[in-house]
């Protein structure tokens, strides 16, 4: 996979494209990243890439000129046409399904805005996609671009090791994960959930089910899709609305 990133802030991705996972993929070749500065598709003496928005206000506006340049040179730079994302607080909510969606893409673009955004007809005539990572504005589509490379670099095959710990995560199943122990047994005067320590697999198996369910009904009961639950969920999920059941420490 290739991802090419336009920024008004390379630097900014040095040490990012190094570490952790995003570094090993790089390393290993599962994916390369190349970090463009808008600067270098300017035709102007001055290198200039904003400019005052129209109808007045404050703050500037990226041109859409040097945006549009550094596209058409990389659809041309590499066989097969990118997938090409704005990075906006207005876009679609990026999610675990848009992740996974974006992972299969060979190769993808992403733009970085900056100032007030970006002129709106970069987006209408260039862009498939445009993605909001959260409900929060940054000042740079450069921490919004890590975020969807790390989330993207973790579902390429050769890079995280099994694929059965993505299925158990959060949000693969539509659900938030269960809760995680490890040793000491007895932390600060805190203890282990017996039935972890039970060696039973099916009562552990049915354990994060629960607590999967429950935290996901709690925290965020909007992911939550009664019709596609299976009944055994369903029934666990009508005894948490009658009784409640986060304390992990409660039996299965
Ligand atoms: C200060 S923001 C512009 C905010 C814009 N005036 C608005 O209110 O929608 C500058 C840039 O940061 C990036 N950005 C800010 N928040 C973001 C978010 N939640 N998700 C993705 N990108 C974001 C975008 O690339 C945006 O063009």
């Amino acid at each position: 996979m290739v991802v090419d990133i336009l920024t008004l802030s390379p630097g900014y991705f040095a040490s990012p494209l190094q570490e952790g996972l995003i570094g090993r993929g790089i390393r290993q070749g599962a994916i390369r990243v190349r970090i463009f500065h808008l600067r270098d598709f300017t035709s102007d003496r001055h290198r200039t890439v904003d400019d005052r928005p129209y109808g007045g206000g404050a703050g500037m506006v990226l041109k859409p000129e040097p945006i549009a340049r550094a596209l058409k040179f990389l659809g041309q730079a590499l066989p097969g046409p990118p997938h090409v994302v704005l990075l906006t607080p207005r876009g679609r909510p990026l999610d675990q399904m848009r992740v996974r969606e974006l992972s299969a893409r060979p190769r993808l673009t992403l733009i970085c805005g900056r100032y007030e955004g970006v002129d709106e007809r970069i987006g209408a005539a260039y862009c498939h996609d445009q993605l909001s990572i959260g409900d929060y504005v940054l000042s740079g589509g450069e921490p919004a671009a890590l975020v969807v490379l790390d989330a993207v670099v973790r579902l390429l095959p050769q890079v995280l090791g099994s694929p059965e710990s993505q299925v158990e995560e959060s949000y693969e199943d539509g659900l938030l994960e269960y809760p995680h122990y490890t040793r000491p047994r007895v932390f600060e005067g805190q203890g282990v959930p017996e039935v972890l320590l039970s060696g039973d697999h099916e009562r552990v198996r049915r354990w994060r089910r629960r607590q999967a369910l429950a935290r996901t009904w709690e925290i965020r009961p909007g992911l939550i899709r009664e019709e596609s639950l299976a009944p055994d969920d369903l029934k666990i999920i009508r005894e948490i609305q009658k009784c409640g059941l986060s304390d992990p420490h409660r039996g299965v």
